[in-house]
């Protein structure tokens, strides 16, 4: 097979990357194209060269399986640079998407046309990287300083629409793309030599106010360095030559490559791409998933519905009563609006999302579904008595599941006739928003059923972790050890705020005391009451967290909780210091004064314990789906790999030295 295929026609020569299943610019790739760039440029014929992918997309970046590795030969900026200075204009006809290398290909190219659903982007900042190959110098060379900035450095991709607005595309294809290219690719031969992209002007920088961008980056990536380096790079650009900003671009590439972070943040990569492999089965097809059922729409049950009326799917809400229906309905519309407000969802396709929405108090409704999810209150025997009527109405092959945050899938897969179609789908708040679901597997859950859990995560872009079955599975498990901990830690002589600022700037997105504050301390309370009986009493156990809720602090929702919300924001509370004084003096332990490094220290460690503890008890598959788990859904830093990474790393450091 030819990785890379040149089709001579009417005097234009078509070079179509073949390199299933995303045309990655792999060595082979990049040396076949270099090999075609080359005899096409001494091809006195061939007036203009249109590029494009085989298949459903132009070219999505580098090949994953050299990532980290030492860039070989041909490097893909002296091909950008062969196809720039070509004697002829080349056209990049994108499909699909065209990402990071890919990008940088297309922008090489004398002009750009796109299909009207490409997406186009720079997203190696997610790798700890930035563009090596001239992404950086390209870019505010074709659209606006402002938009190269918020492109590089935020790394999310953008529609063809907005890449047309700023200056990316030439044309959107209205019909058919390659016809759309031929076109421009003869205007452009008609106008004669073709002007290098690298010799336009760089787009003015005088309204960017670096110091302040870059001010306001640091407080956004959380110690991520990869951003920073890519407006650092950005600012390079706008102000050296071309050819200077391209070498120090590739430089600060190269040493990022090495880097710890770039490390770290390719490791998660894998480890996501991972998780959830062993849901799927060969023999065991998922169910249908154009219709489900959801039950419950409070917060999580209307943010499942909206994930899934997003993605697609009809939905049928069934709630206690019509009004209470009727309420989950309208959180599901008020989120799509809200989304629409943003600029995130388009009018069109909001209107088409609710209207895949069906809501009412009847369970038979459910009975054409063939997956139910039940997100009702965490309470085991409301649970129960759902899972009792679902069995009663549901065809046998449909599968049943709970979001139960800490209550046991086993008991509840009792209240059925077949366990095997029982098992745990634990999504985060917002559900639609959120990347990860916890795949719980129950003692009996049956393949049908976990490969059902595989194909939602994946019809819904969500990362599948398989979780077995224990109080509060993977991550709630380990968040309740390390609060624990956290709260010893105040009976020692800490504050909340300033563990929650230890946190943050370790690279959380929040505290854990701003976290329980924002989620309510009333579930976790709960948990501990149900849990209270078969406690040892000998353990250790904080009472501070149950003195906050029996004074009604129950966190934001009441105005108080860890912190106090009366002026809006969190501010620290002397009446929550003069209880954690009290029960300093009542524990009786020696205060101490804690450092950031030694509140981390204390954190990790009790993550990376539990985090071992649930692998020795088969709770977890693996550490790097512990990892996943912390990153994707407890604001674990993703730059730094994850609880787990670390111990590995820290230990094979040790064993080195
Ligand atoms: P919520 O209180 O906001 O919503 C529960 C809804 O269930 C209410 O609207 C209620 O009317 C409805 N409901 C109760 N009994 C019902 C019945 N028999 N039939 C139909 N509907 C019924 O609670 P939330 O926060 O949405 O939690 C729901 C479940 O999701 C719980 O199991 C919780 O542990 C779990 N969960 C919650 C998360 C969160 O961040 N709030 C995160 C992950 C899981």
């Amino acid at each position: 097979m030819s990785l890379v295929t040149i089709d001579r026609r009417n005097g234009l020569a078509y070079v179509t990357i073949d390199n299933p299943p995303v045309n990655s610019l792999g060595r082979s790739v990049r040396k076949n194209l270099l090999l075609a760039c080359t005899s096409l440029a001494a091809d006195k014929e061939v007036a203009a060269v249109v590029v494009s992918g085989k298949g459903r997309n132009f070219v999505a970046g580098a090949d994953i399986g050299e990532l980290g590795q030492t860039p070989s030969e041909p490097f893909l900026p002296d091909v950008l640079s062969a196809i720039e200075n070509a004697p002829m204009p080349w056209v990049a006809a994108i499909s699909g998407v065209a990402l990071g290398g890919g990008l940088e290909l297309a922008m090489a190219c004398h002009g750009r046309v796109a299909d009207r659903g490409a997406r186009l982007g720079l997203p190696e900042v997610n790798l700890g990287v930035i563009p090596g190959a001239g992404g950086t110098v390209r870019l505010p060379r074709l659209v606006p300083m402002a938009d190269a900035v918020s492109m590089i450095t935020g790394g999310k991709p953008i529609a063809a629409t907005h890449a047309l607005d700023i200056g990316l595309l030439d044309r959107i294809a209205q019909a058919d793309l390659i016809r759309c290219a031929t076109a421009l690719a003869q205007e452009l031969a008609q106008k004669g030599p073709p002007v290098p992209t690298i010799t336009r002007p760089c787009h003015s920088s005088d309204k960017i106010d670096w110091e302040a961008v870059e001010k306001q980056m640091k407080q956004k990536s959380r110690g991520a360095v990869a951003p920073l380096e890519a407006l650092s790079s950005l600012h390079t650009a706008a102000q050296a030559p071309a050819s200077e900003a391209l070498s120090a671009e590739r430089a600060r590439f190269l040493r990022l490559t090495t880097s710890e972070q770039a490390a770290a943040l390719r490791y998660v990569f894998f480890a996501e791409r991972a998780a959830g492999k062993s849901l799927r089965s060969h023999d065991t097809p998922p169910v249908d998933l154009r219709q489900v059922g959801v039950i419950g729409g409070g917060t999580m049950g209307a943010g499942i519905a909206t994930a899934l009326v997003l993605a697609g799917s009809q939905v049928r809400l069934v709630e206690r009563d019509a009004p209470v229906a009727e309420a989950g309905r309208a959180r599901v519309a008020q989120t799509i609006a809200d989304s629409v407000k943003r600029g995130v969802l388009a009018q069109g396709a909001a209107k088409a999302a609710i209207a895949r929405l069906s809501t009412g108090s009847d369970y038979a409704a459910l009975a054409d579904c063939a997956l139910v999810i039940e997100a009702v209150f965490e309470d085991m025997a409301v649970k129960r008595q759902v899972f009792s009527r679902l069995d009663a109405v549901m065809p046998a092959e449909a599968v049943l599941a709970t979001n139960t945050s800490y209550l046991d899938v086993d008991a509840l897969a009792e209240t059925t006739r077949d366990p095997a179609r029982i098992l745990g789908l634990h999504f985060f708040s917002p559900a639609h928003v959120m990347k990860l679901l916890e795949v719980v597997r129950g003692r009996e859950t049956g393949a049908r059923a976990l490969a059902t859990g595989a194909a939602l995560a994946r019809l819904l872009g969500k990362v599948p972790v398989v979780a077995g079955v224990c109080d509060g599975f993977i991550g709630n498990r380990i968040m309740a050890a390390y609060r624990r901990d956290c709260e010893f830690m105040l009976e020692e002589g800490a504050l909340p705020q300033q563990i929650d600022a230890a946190m943050q700037d370790y690279g959380f997105a929040m505290g854990i005391f701003a976290v329980q504050d924002l989620s309510g301390l009333d579930i976790a309370w709960a948990q501990r009451k149900a849990q209270a009986p078969s406690r040892d009493p000998s353990a250790r156990y904080a009472r501070i967290a149950d003195q906050l809720c029996e004074a009604g602090r129950l966190g934001r929702k009441t105005g108080q909780g860890w912190y106090d919300y009366a002026s809006g924001a969190a501010k620290s509370d002397p009446a929550v210091e003069a209880i954690i004084q009290a029960e300093q003096a009542r524990a009786g332990r020696k205060l101490r004064s804690f450092s950031a490094e030694d509140i981390m220290a204390r954190i990790l460690g009790r993550m990376q314990a539990e985090g071992a503890a649930l692998l020795q008890e088969g709770i977890s598959e693996s550490a790097a789906d512990i990892d996943v788990v912390m990153v994707t859904g407890y604001g674990f830093p993703r730059h730094k790999g994850g609880p787990m990474y670390l111990a590995a790393k820290s230990s094979s450091e040790g064993k080195d030295a």
